[in-house]
């Protein structure tokens, strides 16, 4: 080993085992480290050198100023958005994929990455219950995962003339992701329609059937719906059954957003709550969400992987060497990216170690604590629920019945999870449910216990009634 890569060897050996220390002590650690003045000031400074420097000065930056400030989203008490499930074992595949670094876009550049990348895809597509000819692509996240999946959906259903009269709809709890991704694929505001929910936060598939028509009655063309199955506020799943009966009877493609709730099919608890998925012509699935995973790890799965063929092939002269043979369908022709990391290893190596099995327990085990918060919430004088515990999301808030203004109780509820946040104990979000600032807590952290929750309770109920 030459000198300079035994130095980058001994670094990475020390930041191992600081890292695996670290994570020992994870519960310990406040979320949400305080950042002070002066770190933020010394990274405001940095630039980059036009001369190289020290490696161990430009490590040490890394450990007390640039990484000690991170929010830790995979902490047991972290509750705000969707934390991170993230194991050590999917940081060490992580590692491992860097350092070899392969070019996971075609089968000549990585035969076996390929392949393995292929059995995880076949494997999600057999659970999400689609047929023979479904197939996928490992993006970085949700986001890319629903856009991808749009493209093909206007590829597949739209004429380039009939772009300008389509329309897509969606429910009032789809994640913003989704509008992004149409934005950037060409639709405006006026063309996607957004359909309300129910009392339980479900796309109300009567007003769907209504827009539907009468949007064809204005001479509009109707091509996508995009139901959820457990949306970010609130866990709730979209009729599927009734979605997918509109879609065939207008000809629409149907999208499913599970980027958070798709991972419940594989609990043998809940999997049966998406029931309906396997009707979709696609569908979003982030595997960094709910199977333990780094970020940048997610899925898009179509039902018939053609029609990502039709949206993304294309065969440039300077990868013809590249390709397998002319016909040959590989990862660069599915989606937007040409170069593209193996983001499937470290899920593989998670997958191979954990099972199956123990990740459906993952799963079963945040469904049980959001149920677990519900109860030991009902307890609470003054607190009511807003949305029960669904997918491992329940929704909350202090509303006494006492004289106070809505705004008031808006304000207590936000002041008491921003005050708990602040404190590092845990990290809580409010939302916005029904008109009312709530308190939303999603519990997926398999190493959340039901101490954590009653903690955090007892010190928002402190806070709130102070
Ligand atoms: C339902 C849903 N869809 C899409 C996304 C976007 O996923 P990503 O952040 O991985 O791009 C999220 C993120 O929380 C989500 O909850």
């Amino acid at each position: 080993m030459n000198e300079k890569n035994a130095h980058i060897a001994e670094l990475i050996r020390d930041f191992t085992e600081k890292t695996v220390i670290f994570y020992d002590d994870l519960e310990n650690m406040p979320v949400v480290p305080h950042v002070g003045k002066d770190t933020l000031d010394r990274v405001s400074a940095m630039t980059v050198p036009e001369k190289g420097r020290e490696l161990d000065t430009v490590y040490r930056e890394f450990l007390n100023d640039i990484f000690s400030s991170v929010s830790l989203s995979q902490h047991p008490r972290s509750f705000s958005c969707v934390p991170s499930t993230m194991s050590l074992l999917s940081w060490m595949g992580d590692v491992m994929t860097n350092a070899v670094n392969p070019h996971a876009s075609c089968k000549l550049n990585a035969p076996t990455v390929d392949r393995i990348e292929k059995i995880l895809i076949k494997w999600m597509c057999s659970l999400a219950g689609y047929p023979q000819g479904s197939g996928g692509l490992f993006v970085s996240g949700g986001s890319i995962a629903n856009l991808t999946a749009l493209t093909a959906a206007r590829d597949t259903k739209l004429t380039f003339e009939e772009r300008p009269k389509a329309v897509v709809y969606v429910s009032a709890q789809t994640h913003s992701s989704v509008a992004k991704g149409l934005h950037i694929i060409g639709f405006s505001n006026d063309q996607i329609h957004i359909i309300n929910t129910d009392r339980s936060f479900r796309m109300d598939t009567s007003e769907l059937l209504r827009e539907v028509e009468k949007d064809i009655k204005d001479g509009k063309k109707p091509f996508a719906v995009v139901a959820s199955t457990g949306t970010t506020n609130t866990g709730s799943v979209d009729p599927l059954y009734e979605i997918s009966d509109i879609c065939h009877k207008y000809n629409m493609w149907m999208h499913v957003d599970g980027a958070y709730g798709a991972s419940a099919l594989l609990s043998k608890t809940h999997g049966s709550e998406l029931a309906g998925i396997e009707l979709s012509d696609s569908l979003s699935w982030d595997a960094h969400k709910w199977m333990c995973q780094t970020y940048g790890c997610s899925v898009v799965l179509v039902r018939n992987r053609t029609q990502l063929v039709n949206s993304f092939a294309a065969h440039p002269e300077y990868l013809k060497d590249a390709e397998a043979s002319p016909e040959a369908v590989e990862f660069w022709d599915l989606g937007p990216e040409l170069t593209r990391p193996a983001r499937g290893l470290k899920l593989w190596l998670t997958l191979q170690v954990l099972g199956s099995d123990e990740m459906g327990h993952v799963i079963d085990h945040g469904c049980d604590l959001a149920s677990f918060a519900e109860k030991y919430i009902c307890q609470k004088e003054g607190f009511e629920i807003i949305s029960p515990a669904k997918l491992g999301i329940v929704n909350f808030r202090y509303a006494p019945t006492s004289t106070l203004s809505e705004e008031a109780r808006d304000r207590i509820n936000h002041e008491a999870a921003a005050e708990l946040t602040k404190s590092g104990y845990a990290q809580v979000f409010t939302t916005e449910l029904c008109g009312h600032k709530v308190i939303r807590l999603c519990t997926i952290h398999p190493e959340t216990t039901e101490k954590d929750i009653t903690e955090t309770i007892d010190r928002l109920e402190l806070l709130c009634k102070r």
